[in-house]
């Protein structure tokens, strides 16, 4: 492939620091500036002569560390004290089952929206428990490519469910659902903290760390207090919402090093982005970049309709597995990693988390019309 060199500086740039262009679906990116004060405090952390890894959960800089989490997603967010942050282990499939166990009301059904695999995942959670499951829309009839916009919330229902981006097909909820005063429950795990959110009318949101806000080992939930009154008496401990709440996510061990790493990617959030907001512009001018490729392209075809596209994960096919096959080997090869789309799908998916820079996608962008132009070219 000819030297652009725009992007074949940029490249250099990279291996350099032996970096690569990092479009993972999840564990995903994390901000350089964070992975580098991980480095640099890691044998020492604040002066106490041991790493994060290596102090009690119960000692005054893990408890300042946890605190300082909690500031700042309360303020990204702009939670009222009517709601809690805490932390769990269990990723965001624990919270599938916790969901339905801890929330649903007795004698009243669990209403559903169904737009991808791991909606469908929480489905059958619930399911297990024998709750009263109510599929309220589903996009299963086009392969989950779109966000269904018809479904009727029914008043008694527990809670309304649904996944506010599908990180597999590439549909994210620009506006949504309404719940028409039933409680929505979401699971944010691959556009949490990418975008303000209003929360009212939310009785709990989740997200596995692991896509924009931290490592793999902790799914963060936020819940509202009336939310809490709703868990029965006869609930494991640890399976119980208001364990955690009663003991600020510290009844038992929690991940200390993935919460620490949360807390300096939130505080890299809030000091170095400027909140929320201003991540929401770059997110969107990220994404907007690779969908203009997409939209203006020959070979590049977008796998989702236009009105239900993500900002955090672009699917596209090319139009034969041959040609598929040789951009993702290209791609590899001038350093874009993991472009190859999730195998329910096929394609290819770019995922564009918070970390990922805007330099890297406009280096991909250029990497992909010179792609264009030369397998037409011949
Ligand atoms: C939207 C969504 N929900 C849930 C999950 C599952 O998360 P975990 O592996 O933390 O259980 C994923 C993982 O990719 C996801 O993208």
């Amino acid at each position: 492939m000819t030297e652009n060199p725009q992007w074949a500086l940029s490249r250099r740039e990279f291996r350099a620091q032996k970096r690569v262009h990092n479009f993972n679906p999840g564990p995903a990116a994390l901000p350089l500036p964070v992975l580098k004060e991980i480095q640099e405090e890691f044998l020492d952390f604040h002066g106490s002569g041991m790493s994060i890894t290596e102090i009690s959960h119960r000692s005054s800089l893990f408890e300042e560390t946890i605190d300082s989490a909690i500031a700042r997603t309360r303020r990204l967010l702009g939670l009222s004290d009517e709601y809690h942050v805490l932390f769990f282990q269990g990723g965001a499939s624990l919270q599938f089952c916790m969901v339905p166990m801890n929330l649903s009301l007795p004698g009243r059904p669990v209403d559903y929206i169904n737009t991808g695999l791991w909606s469908t995942k929480a489905i059958r959670e619930a399911r297990i428990q024998g709750k009263e499951v109510r599929i309220i829309a589903t996009s299963e009839d086009k392969k989950f490519s779109y966000l269904p916009t018809e479904y009727t919330v029914d008043g008694q229902a527990s809670y309304v469910h649904f996944t506010s981006n599908n990180t597999i097909v590439g549909t994210q909820w620009q506006r949504f659902p309404d719940g028409h005063g039933v409680p929505l429950i979401s699971d944010m795990s691959s556009d949490f903290m990418s975008r303000p959110i209003d929360v009212t009318p939310f009785g709990l949101i989740y997200a596995g760390a692991q896509k924009n806000i931290g490592p793999a080992g902790v799914a963060m939930v936020i819940i509202r207090e009336d939310m809490l009154e709703r868990v029965p008496d006869n609930l494991p401990t640890m399976l119980r919402y208001t364990t955690a709440s009663n003991t600020k996510s510290l009844f038992n061990t929690p991940p200390t090093f993935a919460i620490y790493v949360i807390g300096l990617v939130l505080r890299w959030l809030e000091e170095t982005i400027g909140g929320l907001e201003e991540m929401e512009k770059i997110n969107k001018e990220k994404a907007s970049l690779l969908y203009e490729v997409i939209d203006k392209s020959e070979i590049y075809q977008g796998i989702v309709e236009h009105g239900s596209r993500s900002t955090m994960n672009v699917t596209f096919r090319l139009p034969n597995e041959k040609l598929g096959q040789r951009f993702l080997d290209e791609a590899i090869r001038n350093g874009f990693h993991a472009l190859k789309g999730h195998r329910s799908v096929g394609g290819c998916r770019a995922s564009l988390y918070n970390a990922v820079t805007l330099d890297s996608v406009r280096t991909l962008v250029a990497f992909m019309r010179e792609f264009e132009e030369k397998s037409i070219r011949g």
